[in-house]
């Protein structure tokens, strides 16, 4: 008698405790998991991005990477190159295809040479300097794609047809820098 009163209680009461499970952890299942930070890592995100000229793209681009949860001051850097490697990769394939289709581009082919240098010399020179601390190094060649991305983009008069990713590149490239700056000074 006891027992089968007891039973469909027990039940019930697991099955409350299932229901009060979902109710707790389906929001956050809901957010992407890489926006899931304990609040140590946040206050570093925070703290870091606060440091460079934009806080907003800062904290938008580390959150988008799972590994910034875990990641110090110089991981959350090299997250950083690694985003200016994607973003060049973007404005990249739009250069490219702009000298394909225009052959006597000369705006487009200089832009060819300036993107070559950014994935030949300035990003290969960031991914080196910034696990050894050489952090002067890595601040430069994030200045450098900086440049690159604004030199090309200055070779068309009203912008290119690829201002939005060359803009991309710039402001990524420069809040690398800034990372790198944070970790030198
Ligand atoms: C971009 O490429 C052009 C053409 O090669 C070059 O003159 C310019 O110096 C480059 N910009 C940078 C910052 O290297």
């Amino acid at each position: 008698m006891k027992n089968n009163s007891n039973y469909p209680s027990t039940k019930v009461l697991i099955f409350l405790i299932q229901i009060v499970c979902l109710v707790v952890f389906l929001p956050t299942s809901h957010c992407s998991r890489s926006a899931v930070f304990f609040p140590m890592d946040a206050n570093l995100i925070a703290q870091t991005c606060n440091q460079t000229p934009y806080p907003d793209l800062c904290v938008s681009t580390l959150q988008s990477d799972p590994r910034s949860a875990k990641a110090d001051v110089k991981g959350l850097g090299i997250i950083m190159v690694d985003a200016v490697k994607a973003k060049a990769r973007e404005a990249d394939l739009l250069v490219e295809e702009l000298v394909d289709k225009e052959l006597g581009n000369v705006a487009a082919s200089n832009c060819r040479f300036n993107y070559s240098d950014i994935f030949q010399l300035d990003i290969p020179q960031a991914v080196e300097a910034f696990p050894k601390g050489d952090y002067k190094s890595a601040e430069l060649a994030m200045t450098n794609v900086v440049a690159n991305a604004d030199s090309c983009e200055r070779g068309f008069s009203g912008g290119s047809p690829f201002k939005e990713e060359s803009q991309a590149v710039h402001d990524v490239a420069y809040v690398a820098a800034a990372i790198a700056k944070v970790l030198r000074s």
